[in-house]
């Protein structure tokens, strides 16, 4: 149902790889609220991936950008903004990867070179981006960012393996970032921590099943579905949260606040 709550606004998503990317939902959500957006994820994402589709779908230009690199981050943000007709409202960061988890690698055996580039695409992406728009002044007055986490940054979760600190990171640009944005542009940053999701990133992690089960049960209102964070980002997108930032907001069904459930604890 539509409340046109992103009536007039332009915005960028990055990470939609297929229908079950959190992206995905929340690009359909955004424009299903009036938005106008532009799509965008790595090369590689765009030959194997079904973003096109989704492209298609939207009405949204898709365009190719390796959240590592500047250059291509520049180039994103012009032929955003001109594909859409002015400066951007509002900007979702939703990309993971680490190497050391693709390869199932331990914690406490990990290749530190593979270490650099998951923090590079997971964490200081983030950083490249709201440098770029910062720089070139692409974002509106008031304008909204956001990026995905996850709660291990704050609590251990031994098999997230390094992504706990690649999101201690992402949060912590958020923080940083949110104040001189704010000061700037009025622009505000936050991070989502979203209960775990069926998506390819997620399932991607050791013990995904138990992690997801789990969570379902200590949490009072149950996981949060990747339709349900489509609809908070489209929020945070909307006028409606305009002194909101520098946040970590937790998505979760109230697990992140949960210290025992009798249901978990019910084992014969
Ligand atoms: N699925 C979960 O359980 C869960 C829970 C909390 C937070 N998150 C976060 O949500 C975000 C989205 O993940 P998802 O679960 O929708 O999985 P996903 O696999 O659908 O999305 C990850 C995206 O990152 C993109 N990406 C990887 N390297 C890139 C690069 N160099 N440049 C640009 N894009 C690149 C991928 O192409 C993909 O589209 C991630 O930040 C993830 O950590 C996921």
């Amino acid at each position: 149902m539509s409340n046109n709550l992103l009536k007039g606004k332009k915005g960028i998503i990055f990470g939609a790889l297929d229908e079950q990317s959190i992206a995905w939902k929340v690009a359909e959500q955004c424009v299903e609220q009036g938005a106008t957006i532009s799509l965008t994820n790595a090369p590689v994402a765009l030959r194997f991936g079904k973003i096109q589709e989704l492209g298609e779908k939207l009405n949204a230009p898709v365009i190719a950008a390796d959240a590592t690199n500047m250059d291509d981050l520049n180039a994103l943000i012009d032929q955003s903004q001109e594909a859409m007709g002015g400066k951007i409202d509002f900007v979702l960061h939703s990309i993971g990867m680490s190497l050391n988890v693709r390869k199932k690698r331990e914690y406490t055996n990990l290749k530190h070179d593979w270490m650099l580039k998951t923090l590079d695409i997971s964490a200081v992406s983030f950083h490249r981006l709201m440098q770029c728009l910062y720089e070139k002044d692409a974002m509106n007055d008031w304008g909204s960012i956001l990026a995905l986490s996850y709660i291990a940054a704050q609590r251990v979760f031994p098999d997230y393996n390094e992504m706990a600190e690649a999101k201690a990171l992402l949060e912590s640009f958020a923080r940083s970032f949110g104040y001189h944005f704010g000061v700037k542009k009025k622009v505000r940053v936050n991070t989502i921590s979203q209960s775990p999701t069926w998506t390819t990133a997620g399932s991607g992690v050791k013990g995904f099943q138990q992690f997801f089960d789990y969570a379902e049960e200590m949490s009072p209102l149950g996981n949060a579905t990747a339709d349900e964070c489509a609809q908070y980002c489209a929020m945070m997108f909307s006028d409606f949260t305009r002194k909101v930032t520098m946040q970590n907001l937790f998505h979760d069904g109230g697990y992140s606040f949960m210290g025992i459930n009798p249901k978990v604890m019910d084992v014969e």
